[in-house]
């Protein structure tokens, strides 16, 4: 009688990755979709609720577990000490569970686009066969690296490796994915069998497959749907292809829940980023973290948002706003840089060559040109003239700056922090503003205009009557 109970998943994570060509990231924590490999697997795998999600690790065991505690506390990291294949990993994982029964799935690290789907169909597939291996493969149209399962009579015999297969066998286009269901116990019979007699001298979780196929258990396998799901990623090239196969599945599902996405090619959305419907994205768009927009705004083109939020029917566009909360109605744009801690009010405005920093900007007040503001908080229904700056650094420390309600603040003024310009106050073109303005009155900071009658005929003969 099968066990049906879903023991343990194992993610494979102890490999270097040597095609990856790194020095400083092992390979499963490259990133795609705003998200570790690892994390997508990790994901996938914890949707299954098993009663155990182990992790080997072994290549940057210290940065691959502290990556792991933080996507997933629960998740256990097994240390691999030398990576002797992936049968070995398997077995390292089952050590620190003797008494495991049931089934027992494993997972490879580099296959990010993997679904939680894809995972309960195999084990359906594995329980309703009653197996004691269950394999997920993949019929592809470039076999290429990969392990080719060899059938006989219908029913898979074996998986040779690529580099073990000759030139029959290569031939074959369906490939093992490294994805498994196993019966715990007949696993590990079968991987205390494993010898390293191949051209990698390793131990391969593949060879499972012949072991339980001789032992006269049940082996099945479980074709995959998509087969672009099941690919693993070994180097850079496969990185790339496997972040524009996800952007696609990412952008697709927001389509489909009422997003236009213009382009989808130039569009990348990571997969925690929320949006609702009627939202446009235009070409050249990039949104990451945990950006959120509401319905009907407007992002694009050449945009890109980090952990943002944007309200009802703003538009942000050729942007680049971190960690900004964008209100409802508000018009950011174009060549607009918001970054952490920016707040603009309801229907409020940032302009062409604008950037603004921890502030906040009152509902339907504007900073419509060339300005820089920084650490301030302005009220509402304010303008800020073209070429203000927020003088909020003295070299050493930085500042707060107070704008009212209803306020003009003059074109080209300096706001030499800390200063409060009260409600309805107004300062002139060109001024330094380094005392506070109270409510109501001009603040004028500038040397008054003189005019020096006949200079030029004096000073500068020549010049008369030149353009
Ligand atoms: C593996 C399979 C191959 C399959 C392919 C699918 C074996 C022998 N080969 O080949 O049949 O077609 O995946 O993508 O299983 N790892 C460890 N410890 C080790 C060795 C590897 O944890 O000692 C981990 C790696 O970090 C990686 C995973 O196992 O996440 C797969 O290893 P990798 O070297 O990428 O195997 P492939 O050559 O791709
Ligand atoms: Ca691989």
């Amino acid at each position: 009688m099968t066990d049906a109970r879903l023991a343990a998943v194992v993610v494979l994570a102890a490999g270097e990755g040597t095609r990856m060509r790194s020095a400083t990231t092992p390979k499963v924590l490259h990133e795609i979709g705003g998200r570790s490999m690892l994390g997508h697997v990790v994901r996938a795998a914890r949707h299954l609720a098993p009663e155990h999600l182990l992790v080997v690790v072994g290549h940057a065991r210290e940065q691959v577990t502290a990556h792991l505690a933080g996507l997933d506390p629960a998740a256990q990291a097994v240390v691999q000490e030398q990576q002797q294949g992936t049968g070995h990993a398997v077995r390292v994982a089952l050590d620190t569970l003797p008494a495991l029964t049931g089934t027992v799935v494993v997972v490879p690290g580099d296959a990010p686009l993997l679904t939680a789907q894809t995972l309960s169909e195999l084990l359906a597939t594995h329980h309703v066969a009653r197996a004691a291996t269950t394999l997920l493969t993949a019929e592809l149209p470039d076999p290429t690296g990969y392990g080719r399962v060899v059938r006989e009579g219908g029913s898979v015999a074996a998986v040779v490796e690529h580099k073990d297969a000759d030139a029959a066998i290569r031939a074959i286009r369906e490939v093992a994915t490294s994805v498994y269901a196993f019966d715990a116990e007949q696993l590990r019979t079968a991987l205390q069998q494993l010898t390293t007699d191949n051209a990698q001298g390793e131990q391969y979780l593949t060879d499972v497959v012949a072991l339980h196929r001789k032992a006269g258990r049940t082996v099945a396998a479980h074709i995959a749907e998509s087969a672009t799901e099941t690919m693993g990623v070994n180097d850079r090239v496969q990185l790339a292809e496997a972040g524009r196969l996800l952007r696609d599945r990412v952008v697709a599902q927001h389509q489909r829940a009422g997003v236009t996405v213009v382009d989808p090619a130039t569009t990348w959305i990571d997969i925690d980023v929320r949006l609702e419907p009627d939202v446009t994205i235009h070409p050249g768009s990039q949104l990451h973290g945990t950006t959120a927009v509401r319905a009907g705004a407007v992002i694009g083109p050449d945009t890109t948002l980090t952990d943002t939020e944007v309200g009802e029917q703003a538009s942000v566009v050729k942007s680049h706003c971190v960690g900004a909360v964008i209100g409802t109605g508000a018009d950011v744009g174009p060549y607009t840089y918001l970054r952490p801690g920016t707040r603009l009010g309801e229907k409020s405005k940032a302009g062409a060559f604008v950037e603004i920093k921890a502030s906040q900007v009152g509902a339907r007040s504007k900073v419509p040109h060339l300005s820089y503001v920084g650490d301030a908080v302005i009220g509402e229904r304010s303008n800020i003239g073209a070429a203000t700056i927020v003088v909020n650094y003295d070299g050493r420390d930085k500042h707060g700056t107070t704008v009212g309600d209803d306020v003009r603040v003059g074109s080209d003024t300096m706001l030499v922090a800390p200063v409060t310009v009260g409600d309805g106050a107004y300062t002139a073109a060109g001024s330094v503003i380094t005392d506070d303005v109270p409510p109501g009155a001009l603040g004028v900071g500038r040397a008054r205009q003189r005019n020096i009658e006949g200079w030029v005929a004096r000073k500068r003969p020549t010049d008369q009557g030149q353009p």
